[in-house]
C-alpha cells in the first residue's frame, strides 16, 4: 500500500510522451489501414521554438506477406498503440548529462508503421491473395500530416531551431527525408527556420553490397520494397531525377545514394562494423520465403551465412580470414560516406565508432563511446553549435586488429 502510494507520487515525475493520432488525415494510414500517430512532450523549459523530430525504427517489410504479416502487430497498425509512452534515451534524452544537446527541446516520436521507411506513397491498396488483407503504403503521407499537425496544433508554428533523428530503419529514414522535411516544414511556416540539421543514428546501411558468398540478398529484398510501396516520389527528389534508370531508382531508398543529394548539415553517428549489419547484409543467406508467421525475412535469414554464423556474433568470434571480411566492410562504409557530396559539405560530418551494436546513440552509450578521447554526446554538441560557424570535424573508425581485437576500449 505504501509502495503504491509512493509510485503514485512519483508518476507525475516520470517523462512520458503524449499520443496524438491521425485521424484528421484519411490519407495518413498505417499498413492495415489505422491512422498514422505520434507522440509528443513539450519542453518544459524551452519555448516553441526549439524542437527535435525522431522517427521510429523497426526494420521493413519486404513482400506482401511479410507487409501482411507485419500489419498485425505495432509496425503495421496503431490499433494497439498505448496512450503514453516513455521518452527514448541517448540524443532524444530529457537527461541533460546524457544529452546536452536536445534535452531541453520540445520532443516528438514518430511512430513507424508503414513498412519502408516513410517513404510508401501508393495510391488504393493492395490485396493480400491469401489472407484478404488490404495493405495500404502511405509512408510519406504519415510524415508530411506528423508536420502538419505539429504547426497546426502543437505550436510547432514558432519552430526555429529543428533537429532530425531516428534510429535503424528511423535512422534510415533520417537520411531520405532530411532535406524534405525541412523543406515541407518551412512550407508551413511561411518562412526559412534559423536552424536545421540532421543526426541519423546506425541508418548507414550498405544495402547494395553482396554478403560474403557474393549474393545480393538485402538489395533485393529492397528492390522489392521500393517497388511495392511505389516509393519513386516518397524519396529525396533529387536522387530520383539524378537516376533516370527506373531498374536503379530503388538506390534512392538507401542511405549511401540519397548521401549523395543532402543539401543540408547531417551528422552520421554509426558503427563501421554495426551488429544489425553484420547478420543481415554482410552475413545475410539467401533462403526461399517459407510462409513461416514469425520470419520476419522473406528472402534471407540474418546471420546464417553457412560457416559465418559465429562470427555474425560479434568480431571476436571472426577467424582471422573472417577478419579480412569485416575490415573490408568497415572499409567500404567509410569509402562511401566520406565520398559523397552530402558528407563533404560544410557543416556536415560524422562520428563512427568501431563497436559491434546497434543504435548504440538512442541509448546510454551516447555519453559513453569515444574516439580519440571525444564522447559522442561531445562531438554532436559541438557539430551542432559549427552549424553556421565554423566547420564541422569528423570522427571516422580504425580496422579491426587481424587477430580479432577492438581498437577501441570504449565500447
Ligand atoms: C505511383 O507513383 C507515381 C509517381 O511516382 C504515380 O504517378 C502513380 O500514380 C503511383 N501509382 C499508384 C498506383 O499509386
Ligand atoms: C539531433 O538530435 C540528436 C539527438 O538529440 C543529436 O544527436 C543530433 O546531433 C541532432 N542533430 C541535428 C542536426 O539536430
Amino acid at each position: 500500500m505504501i509502495t503504491q502510494l509512493l509510485l503514485l507520487l512519483l508518476l507525475p515525475l516520470i517523462e512520458a510522451m503524449d499520443i496524438r493520432r491521425l485521424d484528421a488525415y484519411p490519407g495518413a494510414q498505417c499498413l492495415d489501414g489505422t491512422p498514422g500517430a505520434y507522440y509528443i512532450e513539450k519542453s518544459s523549459s524551452a519555448a516553441n521554438n526549439k524542437w527535435q523530430l525522431f522517427f521510429e525504427g523497426g526494420g521493413w517489410c519486404y513482400n506482401d506477406k511479410d507487409c501482411a504479416n507485419r500489419a498485425l502487430g505495432q509496425l503495421g497498425s496503431s490499433s494497439d498503440y498505448p496512450a503514453t509512452i516513455d521518452r527514448q534515451g541517448g540524443v532524444a534524452s530529457s537527461d541533460c548529462d546524457i544529452n546536452p544537446t536536445f534535452c531541453e527541446y520540445n520532443s516528438v516520436y514518430m511512430k513507424y508503421c508503414d513498412g519502408n521507411s516513410f517513404s510508401g506513397a501508393l495510391d488504393g491498396s493492395v490485396t493480400v491473395e491469401e489472407t484478404g488483407q488490404e495493405l495500404h503504403f502511405r509512408g510519406s503521407y504519415i510524415l508530411d500530416a506528423i508536420l502538419e499537425d505539429l504547426v497546426k496544433n502543437e505550436g510547432m508554428d514558432e519552430v526555429e531551431e529543428l533537429n532530425l533523428s531516428g534510429c535503424s530503419a528511423g535512422g534510415l529514414s533520417t537520411f531520405l527525408h532530411s532535406d524534405h522535411v525541412r523543406d515541407k516544414v518551412q512550407e508551413l511556416v511561411g518562412r526559412p527556420l534559423s536552424k536545421y540539421g540532421s543526426t541519423p543514428v546506425s541508418g548507414f546501411f550498405l544495402m547494395n553490397r553482396q554478403n560474403v558468398h557474393d549474393e545480393f540478398v538485402m538489395a533485393e529484398q529492397m528492390k522489392t520494397i521500393f517497388s511495392l510501396s511505389n516509393a519513386t516520389r516518397g524519396v529525396h527528389q533529387a536522387c530520383i531525377e539524378g537516376t533516370p534508370d527506373t531498374d536503379q531508382q530503388w538506390l534512392c531508398n538507401t542511405a549511401p545514394e540519397v548521401l549523395k543529394y543532402i543539401e543540408n548539415p547531417i551528422f552520421v553517428l554509426d558503427s563501421s562494423f554495426d551488429s544489425w549489419q553484420a547478420g543481415c547484409i554482410m552475413m545475410n543467406k539467401a533462403v526461399e520465403y517459407d510462409d513461416t508467421p514469425t520470419k520476419d525475412m522473406p528472402n534471407g535469414n540474418c546471420g546464417s551465412a553457412a560457416g559465418w554464423e559465429e562470427c555474425a556474433a560479434g568480431p571476436e568470434s571472426c577467424d582471422n580470414e573472417q577478419i579480412y571480411g569485416v575490415t573490408e566492410y568497415q572499409g567500404s562504409f567509410v569509402r562511401l560516406l566520406t565520398g559523397a557530396q552530402g558528407y563533404q559539405n560544410d557543416h556536415s560530418g560524422a562520428f563512427i565508432y568501431e563497436c559491434f551494436t546497434h543504435c548504440a546513440a538512442g541509448g546510454d552509450q551516447y555519453a559513453t563511446i569515444a574516439i580519440d578521447g571525444v564522447l559522442m554526446k561531445d562531438a554532436v554538441d559541438s557539430w551542432w553549435n559549427s552549424i553556421g560557424a565554423s566547420s564541422t570535424k569528423s570522427f571516422l573508425p580504425k580496422l579491426y586488429g587481424l587477430d580479432s581485437t577492438n581498437p577501441n576500449a570504449s565500447c
